[in-house]
């Protein structure tokens, strides 16, 4: 079976991506949301972007249809539209409970053969496969933050995930224009494993002093090469987001010493510096772009 019509629960920061770059792949995509505030912002995001995406392939000379790939998306508030669905992602708020009601939900909406997918950066895939009723059929998909732009999703299995799920979901990738890997339902699977500790020293070390905030990025981008210093990618990913992954790590591995929770994330959280998408994390934001 090839995936065909995908459809995207939660239509946010990741779930709007999802849904667009599934669109521009080919796919018949249906994003569904709670409210239809939430519904009309994702899909004026969308709007955006793939204004954004032909003014750059206009500069370039290529051909981007972005009215054919928006016609392809359509939102709607009720899950029974997901029914006929060949892959559902699921891409809504990072709390475990509410993802496990979700699926098992879908698990008596959804066609049989459909595949079940989860986004999320840090849970168990294999926890919320268990109450899917499709555990078979059942992969992570994590894909990276702007969807439109990183070239990578993680396709994740667990050791009751059916390998032609694991193809098809691998297919999707790349239909999707990503660059796929796969790796075993580990905690932050391989990106968010590396990725979040390194975040998590950065800002220990500008605790003890040993460098500033700005310092330390320059070091990492210049040194390093990589786009954006651990601070700003912080500010970037969202400081709650980060503070939650972490906070759920230690809860579920108290003993790992690679889970550790610096007090500056979690001052700057109370305090409501959340990042880009507060205006104001470790840097102050006007949108997308950093003062
Ligand atoms: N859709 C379409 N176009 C977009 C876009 C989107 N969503 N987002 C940005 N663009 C456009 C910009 O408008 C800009 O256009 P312009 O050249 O006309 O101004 C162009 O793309 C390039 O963007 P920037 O000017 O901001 O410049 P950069 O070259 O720095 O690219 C970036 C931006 C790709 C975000 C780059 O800085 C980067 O790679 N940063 C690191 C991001 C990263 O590491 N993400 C992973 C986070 S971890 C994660 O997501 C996991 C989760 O589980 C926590």
């Amino acid at each position: 079976m090839a995936i065909r019509k995908v459809g995207v629960i939660g239509a946010g920061l990741m779930g709007h991506g999802i849904a667009q770059v599934a669109a521009q792949g080919g796919c018949e995509v249906i994003v569904c949301e709670t409210q239809q505030g939430f519904l009309d912002k994702g899909l004026e995001r969308i709007d955006k972007s793939l204004a954004k995406l032909a003014e750059k392939a206009k500069e370039k000379g290529q051909t981007f249809d972005p009215a054919a790939v928006r016609a392809r998306i359509r939102g709607t508030l009720a899950k029974a539209d997901l029914a006929d669905c060949d892959l559902v992602v699921e891409a809504i708020v990072e709390d475990l409970e509410v993802k496990k009601a979700l699926f098992a939900e879908l698990g008596k909406i959804v066609k049989k053969d459909g595949i079940f997918a989860s986004n999320t950066s840090s849970f168990p895939i294999s926890e919320m496969a268990a109450v899917s009723g499709r555990a078979d059929r059942f992969v992570g998909l994590h894909f990276f933050n702007p969807v439109q732009l990183m070239k990578l999703v993680e396709v994740v299995r667990t050791d009751k995930t059916n390998e032609d799920v694991v193809a098809q979901a691998r297919a999707f990738g790349e239909a999707c224009g990503k660059s796929p890997i796969t790796c075993k339902d580990t905690p932050g699977f391989v990106v968010n494993r590396l990725l979040v500790p390194y975040m998590a020293e950065a800002m220990k070390l500008a605790e003890r002093g040993d460098a500033s905030i700005q310092d330390i990025d320059v070091a990492m981008k210049l040194g390093c090469g990589y786009p954006m210093g651990p601070f700003e990618l912080t500010d970037y990913v969202g400081l709650d987001t980060t503070l939650s992954i972490l906070q759920g790590w230690v809860k579920r591995y108290p003993n790992d010493p690679a889970f550790g929770i610096p007090k500056l994330l979690e001052a700057q959280v109370k305090e409501g510096k959340l990042g880009r998408k507060s205006g104001q994390g470790f840097y102050t934001w006007q949108g997308d772009k950093r003062v």
